[in-house]
């Protein structure tokens, strides 16, 4: 963090929490939306309005969700929270950690790891209407149809907001409050520190409630205020897997919706998924069934679907990529992938090029305008320039224990299945005929065969297979070819090529 951030002074993300509704042997903060862990989208938010220091708190699966953390924001200061429970004991610790480090003074802002659609910008609204009304506590409320669970905003006559009811607390009167508290909230560390000292575990709970932090600041003098955000979802946290999908696609509409604004074209938002992560240039063209994740990229005019699902691949402009199922490749520009093809991490397909129907590939970089057009597999291999790989082509790069390189230059016409036969090299211009098994090099320019010449047993169908429907029609073939064919030329009986 720059010495000149102007930023709240600090960021305490709350994520000590078991998360057991989720049934799941991943802790809760883990669990992912858009491409990215729910605490992932929590650091994120939290960090966009650049706080001076960042902590998380953490207890369940503590290891875990350190680690991640520590992988994903190195300057976030991990705390450990203690036995004592409630969302108030776990600030009061993250706050005693920040002020051994150096005392805190300003604003505090408090959210948690398992609301994925909080924004920073909403934060920085928060954080605004704080500072600008010269505010003790502001907590940030929305009006929720249904606010049953949460903890209740708390008005006088006049409006103003005197304190947090949680819901197992709750008279009935107070119950019918349709304003919730959300959480998250900015104070003045002052104030914050002062109040946590007084708050107990007397409740129905038996924890430290944070919320009630709100009533100690408003007896001490202080200002308490409200901000009331309309967009539900931001508040919104994910407590079982029917909230983590239905955040999910809220996260993946509002998405979709921002690349449309930046000029994509997505022919059916719903199902087309795209993880945060992901970039699109202007006029790419992203058709129905199409997942884009991680770092994927697609350049001006690219075309992707019907049915694809990208990972970490580089789309170049003006390629087309169609029924593909692909991860960390390059597909250059204006070259063609699919249908129904397969691309495993390394693979590289130059300018122009083609990587047809029912093809796997790995491995692999294919140089411009080169074209493997149809069933096949090429793997830790090098294909020059302007080839072209015959149909049913094969880089047999496995010898059982170890793999091996295949390396094919530039204009090389291979016949139909080939198989290369690693480690082997292939020079420019060279040809092969169809089915050859490539085992040794072959030089520039040469045809490389290795299929043994056909031999024809002629009439062994109609002395082997009497009476049969081929007999028959092979019969009557030789009747008429015998009224045809002039005495001067024999039948051929040996091919002499293959190619
Ligand atoms: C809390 C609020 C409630 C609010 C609701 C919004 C309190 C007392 N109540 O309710 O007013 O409407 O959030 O969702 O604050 N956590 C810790 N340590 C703990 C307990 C919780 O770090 O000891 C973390 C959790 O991981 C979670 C967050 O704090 O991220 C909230 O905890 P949770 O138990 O879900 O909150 P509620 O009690 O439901
Ligand atoms: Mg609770």
């Amino acid at each position: 963090m720059s010495p000149e951030t102007t930023g709240p002074a600090a960021v305490i993300v709350l994520a000590a929490g078991a998360g057991t509704r989720m049934k799941s042997r991943t802790p809760k903060i883990l669990h992912e939306i858009g491409g990215r862990s729910m605490v992932g989208h929590a650091l994120l938010a939290a960090r966009s309005i650049e706080p001076r220091k960042l902590a998380l708190v953490v207890r369940h699966e503590r290891d875990r969700v350190a680690e991640h953390v520590a992988a994903l924001d190195a300057d976030a200061l991990i705390v450990d929270q203690d036995e004592v429970p409630g969302t108030g004991r776990a600030v009061e610790v993250a706050l005693s950690a920040l002020d051994a480090q150096a005392d805190v003074t300003g604003t505090v802002v408090v959210t948690y790891g398992d609301v994925p659609l909080l924004t920073g910008e909403l934060l920085g609204e928060l954080v605004a209407a704080h500072e600008d009304e010269g505010n003790a506590v502001t907590v940030l409320t929305a009006v929720l149809d249904d606010a049953t669970g949460y903890g209740r905003i708390l008005r006088a006559e006049d409006g103003t907001v005197t304190g947090i009811r949680e819901h197992k607390d709750a008279s009935d009167a107070e119950r019918s409050i349709r304003e919730i508290n959300s959480g998250i909230y900015a104070f003045d560390a002052a104030v914050l520190r002062t109040a946590l000292a007084k708050v107990t575990t007397d409740n129905a709970q038996g924890e430290m409630y944070l919320t009630d932090v709100l009533g100690l600041a408003r007896d001490a003098g202080g200002r308490v205020a409200a901000v009331v955000t309309e967009d539900r979802w931001q508040v919104e946290g994910a407590n079982d897997r029917i909230q983590l999908s239905a955040l999910g696609a809220e996260h993946n509409r509002r998405i979709v919706e921002s690349w449309m604004r930046a000029g994509v074209t997505v022919v059916d938002p719903s199902t087309t998924w795209i993880d945060s992560t992901v970039t699109l240039d202007e006029d790419v063209r992203l058709l129905p069934n199409t997942q884009l994740h991680g770092t994927t990229t697609v350049a001006r005019d690219a075309v992707v679907g019907p049915d694809t699902t990208l990972t970490d691949v580089k789309v170049g402009e003006g390629a087309k990529v169609t029924r593909t199922h692909g991860s960390g490749s390059t597909i250059g520009a204006k070259a063609s992938v699919g249908p129904f093809t397969y691309l495993r991490p390394g693979t590289v397909l130059g300018e122009t090029g083609k990587i047809g129907a029912f093809y796997e590939t790995k491995n692999v970089t294919i140089g411009r305008g080169s074209k493997l057009s149809h069933l096949g597999y090429a793997g830790d291999a090098e294909i020059g320039e302007d080839t072209n790989i015959g149909c049913g082509n094969i880089t047999a790069n496995y010898d059982g224990e170890k793999k091996h390189r295949t390396v094919i230059g530039s204009g090389v016409r291979t016949g139909s299945n080939t198989v290369f036969v690693a480690p082997v090299t292939v020079g420019d211009g060279a040809y092969s005929g169809a089915g050859a098994i490539i085992r040794k090099d072959v030089p520039a320019g040469a045809l490389a065969l290795s299929v043994a010449s056909q031999r024809n047993a002629e009439g062994w169908v109609i002395a082997n297979r009497p009476g049969t429907a081929s007999a028959d029609l092979a019969q009557n073939a030789q009747a008429t070819a015998s009224a045809s064919t002039s005495p001067e030329s024999p039948a051929t009986t040996e091919e002499g090529t293959q190619a």
